[in-house]
């Protein structure tokens, strides 16, 4: 991601022009799926990066296979100037981070920092990397949680083995909807674990005084913007149903 915007900004013309008249379609995503990068020019690879992360099904980096869905594709040429925009909107102002959730949690622990943390599934943990992630971290981020100064808010699947890690929390079930093959929709359960004084913290607020973050739809009325540009309310329904706030106040990074 940093680097396709490294791209953005040196090259942005280039960037469009080489993606100009690319249709969306199966064959297409399959063989820049299927091609070697390395004999490919930083430009080629960073459309390649747009075109599959917008068609793959579930955004996937690794192992991605075309995304069906009924309507408009998701890839569409003509409306990439906006899009980009609104992306980069959405991001300005937030710290993109690379570090092993080990350290990530270390630096960014404080009594007012609010974590949100979204792990593998249990059973998919290698979804991300052979080495990335392995069934022995949710324990591991279980212990490391109990200790922190701030708050935290985990999703995950299910299971018997994530109730298990996180038993020492209080955990809140859910059901949840995922896109399968076909536009067909599977039920998922997850669960929503928090701690470990989530509800003594106070959603951080902005110079103004007022609520930062907030999805419009969540948000008290008085800590909503009235107004607002069309990609920055699109930017807003974006975060919905995420967590409403997920920040650090006193000018801490958001993550
Ligand atoms: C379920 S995905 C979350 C994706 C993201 N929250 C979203 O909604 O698109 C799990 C994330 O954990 C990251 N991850 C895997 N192993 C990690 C590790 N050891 N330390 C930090 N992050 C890790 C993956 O790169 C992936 O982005």
């Amino acid at each position: 991601m940093v680097t396709f915007f490294r791209i953005l900004q040196r090259h942005y013309p280039q960037f469009m022009e080489t993606l100009k008249f690319q249709i969306a379609s199966r064959a297409e995503f399959e063989r820049l799926a299927a091609c070697n990068v390395d004999t490919l020019t930083d430009l080629e690879r960073a459309a390649r990066f747009l075109y599959l992360q917008r068609l793959a099904f579930g955004g996937k980096v690794a192992g991605r296979n075309f995304g069906v869905s009924v309507g408009a594709s998701r890839f569409d040429v003509t409306r990439l100037g906006p899009l980009l925009e609104a992306i980069h909107e959405r991001i300005a102002g937030v710290v993109i981070e690379c570090l092993p959730w080990t350290e990530f949690i270390a630096r960014y622990d404080g009594p007012e920092t609010l974590f949100y943390l979204d792990p593998p599934y249990w059973g998919s943990e290698t979804d991300y990397g052979a080495c990335a992630f392995k069934p022995g971290d949710f324990t591991r981020i279980a212990t490391a949680l109990a200790d922190i100064r701030g708050c935290f808010i985990l999703s995950v699947n299910d299971v018997r083995e994530t109730r298990a890690a996180f038993g020492r929390f209080p955990i809140e079930p859910v059901s949840t909807r995922y896109t399968i093959a076909g536009g067909q929709w599977a039920e998922a359960k997850e669960i929503i674990v928090t701690g470990p004084r989530i509800d003594s913290v106070t959603p951080p607020r902005d110079q103004c005084g007022r609520a930062r973050s907030c999805s419009p739809r969540t948000a008290p009325a008085a800590a909503r913007p009235p107004h607002g540009s069309r990609s920055q309310r699109r930017a807003a329904r974006r975060e919905w149903p995420r967590p409403a706030w997920r920040a650090a106040p006193g000018g801490a990074p958001r993550v």
